[in-house]
């Protein structure tokens, strides 16, 4: 989709290179995070997508087209932009604030119409009570989903995201981060978020890229980022606790195993349901980590994933949770 070969970004009296020899492929559909400290080279890389900064060598794809070939305003239309700032115009409304660009095109009144209202909904924003608000009235999560929408309204193929959620307080940064992830399933957007920081781009990320002077020193799953980390400046980004951190990426779904296999290991008094009296249960949806914390709850060694509909799945024992922790090593000896 997004493909950059051996692009360097120099500015004129700059010490050394703000990109250097940057090469990385960006699949359709993926969130790509480019994680790192300030002045890594994060925001250079992003804005070279959209033409906002011109690369010093190298080339950018977008879907095999060299993009230097592609007229500027057709290509930014292509690509919605978010900044951290989130840049809403204050004098106008929030539904005119996601109609610009709609405006631009002279879409159809109607047919603006119709599509702000759809944004607001798909960001949570009941049209009636926010479309006529101005930006100054919304805290910063609203801001943020109204600068979503607006990035979505001519239906891009890319999203570029610079810090989108540096502006939320820790609560509602996690609250926003798993609402885009939500919105991210709905709309298939090929996503490049840059952050700096790792927690963020473990939770967002289907590939992380991670920069270091202006050079990318990693570019992998979450998951085998924090179970081979390819330089000892990764380990340190990562931190302590990533035990638990590669607990957070994996499911209860993933992890659990036959009940029956259990039934025979602990050769206890099932109820006809499937569960031991007492048990206690967890979503497939949980993570390796709530399992744990509910294992630490109970006192028990083992608990049962349960469906929606309340119906026991798998279970999961305390050597699974073990197991998972290690199991990037078996992946890559395979
Ligand atoms: N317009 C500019 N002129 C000179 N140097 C710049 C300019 N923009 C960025 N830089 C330098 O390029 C490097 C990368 O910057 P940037 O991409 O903004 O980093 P990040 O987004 O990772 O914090 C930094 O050293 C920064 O000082
Ligand atoms: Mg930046």
């Amino acid at each position: 989709m997004i493909r950059f070969e051996n692009v360097s970004k120099w500015y004129p009296g700059g010490v050394a290179d703000a990109v250097d020899n940057l090469s990385l492929f960006i699949n359709e559909g993926e969130i790509c995070v480019l994680v790192g400290s300030s002045g890594c080279g994060k925001t250079t890389t992003m804005k070279m997508i959209n033409k906002l900064i011109e690369p010093s060598s190298g080339t950018i794809y977008l879907d095999g087209q060299n993009i230097e070939t592609l007229d500027t305003l057709t290509l930014r239309l292509n690509i919605g932009y978010i900044i951290q700032e989130i840049g809403l115009f204050p004098h106008m409304t929030v539904a005119e604030n996601v109609a610009t660009i709609p405006v631009e095109l002279g879409w159809k009144p109607l047919r603006i119409k119709a599509r702000v209202e759809e944004l607001l909904d798909l960001v949570d924003l009941d049209p009636r009570l926010f479309g006529r608000k101005k930006p100054r009235e919304l805290n910063a999560s609203q801001k943020l989903r109204v600068g979503i929408a607006r990035a979505l309204a001519a239906n891009p193929m890319i999203m570029l995201m610079d810090e989108p959620f540096g502006a939320l307080d820790p609560v509602a940064r996690t609250r926003m981060q798993d609402e885009f992830l939500t919105i991210h399933q709905k709309i298939h957007k090929t996503i490049v978020l840059v952050t700096h920081d790792i927690d963020e781009a473990i939770r967002m990320g289907d590939r992380i890229a991670v920069m270091r002077n202006g050079r990318v020193l990693q570019f992998d799953t979450p998951r085998e980022i924090l179970s081979h980390p390819a330089d000892p400046f990764v380990s340190e980004l990562i931190g302590d606790r990533k035990a638990l951190k590669l607990m957070n990426l994996i499911s209860c779904a993933q992890l659990m195993h036959d009940v029956s296999e259990f039934r025979q290991t602990w050769n206890r008094d099932f109820k006809a349901g499937g569960t031991l009296p007492g048990a206690s249960t967890i979503g497939m949806q949980a993570t390796a980590q709530d399992a744990l914390a509910e294992m630490f709850r109970t006192g028990e060694r083992f608990l049962f994933v349960e469906d929606d509909s309340h119906q026991v799945q798998g279970v999961i024992e305390l050597d699974d949770l073990f197991k998972s922790v290690s199991q990037g090593d078996d992946a890559r000896k395979q």
